[in-house]
């Protein structure tokens, strides 16, 4: 019987700078079901790869003195190595740049174009550079691009257009007859509200740049970089190559994973194009969340708060930080990334659960039999309830998998990991071991162990495929019950098995040391200025108003200056100057770190009122990002008093 087929996407990633822990979290999430899927048998297709057109990358190319193939080449290898490194087992990899794929983009574009789909216009919008998108006045927020807050600028250009505004009611249509096909719930909600605002006609072709692919029959237009990137999806299949039969045997996609940011590009956009083509549509779109940086600002390569996956792995080893990305966020939430709370889960999870589970029942099996577990075994009723929970354990991974919940299949397995921790200490192996009539009961215990550990290490390889091969080795398992198929099943574990313990899975981490240590390792992005007048207050006051143009009131008023209460103040660790306060600032609460611990105890400031720059560009110091800046007066002789502003309510503006 063929097998069923499972194809799974991430989005192809821009290669505009080194790809950063956010990429990973989309990626590790796609590995995880392309290898459980795997596991149950399907014949899967996992598709990664690079979006690597557009203005964008042309102009950071032109900045580097570098061709766009050139700049794009380089950081492309690094995206690759990076997925090596994590374990990623993508079946392919596709470029926009690779010579298949902009033929096809190219076909594609000229059947839309035949069949009346995409017609030759004017455009006129707000442009943003970094997002490659136009806005109408209507969709601004403040005058910036709604998706990053960024300058937008105005444009004008002949153009090509797709007919998107015809498919308003199929696509309402096709989320109402096909629930599924956005997930989460909540996003598809949204997109609904965007289709119900109006559809525009999109604009699927510039003029403005060369750095796309050209379109053949009018070739001073490339192809929107959109256009070109969601066709990937095809492309990769082999779709109108001349040999589509990967197209044939994988389309439609079963899912397209991709960070919320571009649901409406998936879900609006991409079956628009493919119900114009006359093509099936994907069966789910899945919007997930991002990775927020300690304190809910996403982390994205323009604000340099970018955690090196290459440095995690290096310290704690590829399957921690698979597990922490899967395990610590649910799937479709946004979640902050802490070095803490990583630590944290490697220590509570890997360390102590899982590794003390296998390092206790591998040592003991040695200690009290030499390695290999006796065949007369005497059951009690303790077992039972044991077995019950691990045999009915692979449905509930299956079912948490099915709705993409990693963190809820990695939470049943670890549950069943506690509870055979607990039934070590209920069932008190060195007792038995004391006594030499419960041999065949201490035997069973032996058992019990080791077979749950199997069970488990069959459940944990496509999360942490580099830990459970250790695990099965040091049980002394062989691939045939190593199977899905053997994961529901009690008793396999072979009467012969050499069973001995081997190295630690998860060493232990001192918390307060790493934290240290990675604090050191973050870089300074202090900008100057500030760190300039943290270190030398006290010159500052002579200079002060030499050589400072005069500012009209338009400039003053970009300063947002409000009043805030102080909740809450404490030294920021190894760094002797600064303070991190938490302040309520009339609309919320925030974090601001200041470099006044020279003058200042946190009691002193705890409670008072005092003067935010609030719209303050966000910056790390010492690891903990500052949002916004704490007004003081430099008083001269290396003293700096901060300005109250105590019986003032937190929020009132100053002007
Ligand atoms: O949007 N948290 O590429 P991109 C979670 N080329 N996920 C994150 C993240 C974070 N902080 N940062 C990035 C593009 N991601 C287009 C896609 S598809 C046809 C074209 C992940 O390099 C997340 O999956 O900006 C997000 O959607 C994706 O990277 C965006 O990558
Ligand atoms: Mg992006």
């Amino acid at each position: 019987m063929e097998k069923k087929t499972f194809y799974i996407t991430t989005p192809i990633y821009y290669p505009s700078g080194q790809p950063h822990i956010g990429h990973s979290y989309c990626t590790v999430a796609s590995d995880a079901i392309a290898r459980y899927k795997r596991l149950q048998g399907y014949d899967v297709m996992f598709l990664t790869g690079t979006d690597e057109h557009g203005q964008k990358i042309e102009t950071n190319a032109k900045k580097e003195g570098v061709t766009p193939k050139a700049y794009v080449d380089k950081i492309v290898a690094g995206f690759q190595d990076l997925w090596k490194l994590l374990d990623i087992s993508n079946d392919r990899f596709i470029r926009t740049t690779d010579d298949f794929h902009e033929k096809a983009v190219q076909k594609i574009f000229r059947a839309l174009y035949d069949k009346g789909e995409i017609y030759k216009g004017k455009y006129e919008g707000w442009y943003c550079t970094p997002c490659e998108a136009f806005w109408t006045e209507t969709q601004l927020k403040d005058g910036k691009c709604p998706d990053c807050e960024r300058e937008v600028k105005w444009a004008e250009e002949e153009a090509y257009f797709f007919r998107l505004s015809n498919y308003a009611d199929k696509l309402l249509k096709l989320y109402e007859e096909q629930p599924g096909f956005i997930q989460p719930d909540s996003r598809k909600n949204e997109m609904i509200q965007f289709i119900k605002s109006g559809l525009n006609d999109l604009c699927v072709s510039r003029t403005s740049f060369t750095w796309g692919i050209p379109v053949d029959f009018d070739p001073k237009h490339v192809v929107y970089v959109w256009l070109d990137a969601l066709t990937n999806y095809i492309t990769a299949m082999g779709y109108d190559s001349g040999d589509d039969s990967d197209y044939r045997k994988y389309w439609p996609a079963d899912v397209h994973f991709v960070g919320k940011e571009i649901v409406r590009f998936h879900t609006v956009i991409w079956p628009a194009i493919l119900m114009a083509l006359d093509l099936p549509l994907p069966k789910q779109v899945y919007g997930h969340g991002w990775l927020l940086f300690g304190d809910g600002s996403k982390m994205s390569k323009s604000k340099g708060n970018v955690v090196d996956p290459v440095i995690l792995c290096d310290r704690y080893g590829v399957d921690a930080i698979r597990y922490f990305l899967l395990r610590e966020i649910p799937f479709g939430a946004d979640g902050n990334f802490t070095n803490e709370a990583l630590i944290n889960r490697i220590n509570s999870d890997l360390a102590n659960d899982l590794g003390n589970l296998l390092s206790r029942s591998t040592a003991m099996v040695g200690k009290y039999f030499g390695g290999v577990i006796p065949a007369e075994q005497e059951h009690a009723a303790i077992d039972d309830e044991l077995e019950a929970a691990v045999i009915s354990l692979r449905e509930k991974c299956d079912s948490a998998i099915d709705a993409y919940q990693f963190s809820n299949a990695l939470m049943e397995i670890w549950k069943v990991i506690a509870r055979t921790n607990k039934y070590i200490d209920e069932t008190t192996p060195w007792i038995l071991d004391k006594d030499e009539t419960k041999k065949a009961r201490l035997a069973a215990v032996m058992y019990h162990l080791c077979e749950t550990l199997r069970i488990v290490s069959i459940l944990i390889t496509p999360f942490l495929p580099n830990t459970s091969p250790k695990i099965q080795e040091q049980l002394g398992l062989t691939e045939s019950v190593l199977g899905y198929e053997h994961a529901a099943t009690w008793g396999l574990l072979p009467a012969d098995a050499v069973i001995r313990k081997g190295e630690t899975l998860f060493p232990r981490i001192d918390v307060e040391k790493e934290i240290e240590a990675l604090n050191e390792l973050i870089p300074n992005t202090v900008p100057a200025a500030e760190q300039e007048s943290a270190k030398e207050p006290e010159k500052k006051s002579a200079e002060a108003s030499e050589g400072i143009a005069k500012i009209g009131i338009e400039d003053f008023m970009k300063v947002e200056l409000v009043v805030a209460k102080v909740l809450h103040c404490e030294p920021v660790k190894r760094a002797k100057k600064l303070l991190k306060f938490t302040l309520d600032d009339g609309a919320g609460e925030r974090t601001v770190v200041s470099g006044i611990a020279k003058w200042y105890q946190p009691e002193d400031l705890i409670g008072h009122s005092i003067i935010l720059v609030k719209n303050l560009k966000p910056a790390v110091l010492c690891g903990v990002e500052s949002q916004g800046m704490i007004l003081s007066a430099d008083c001269g002789e290396d003293s700096v008093r901060v300005l109250f502003a105590d019986g003032i309510p937190a929020g009132s503006s100053i002007h």
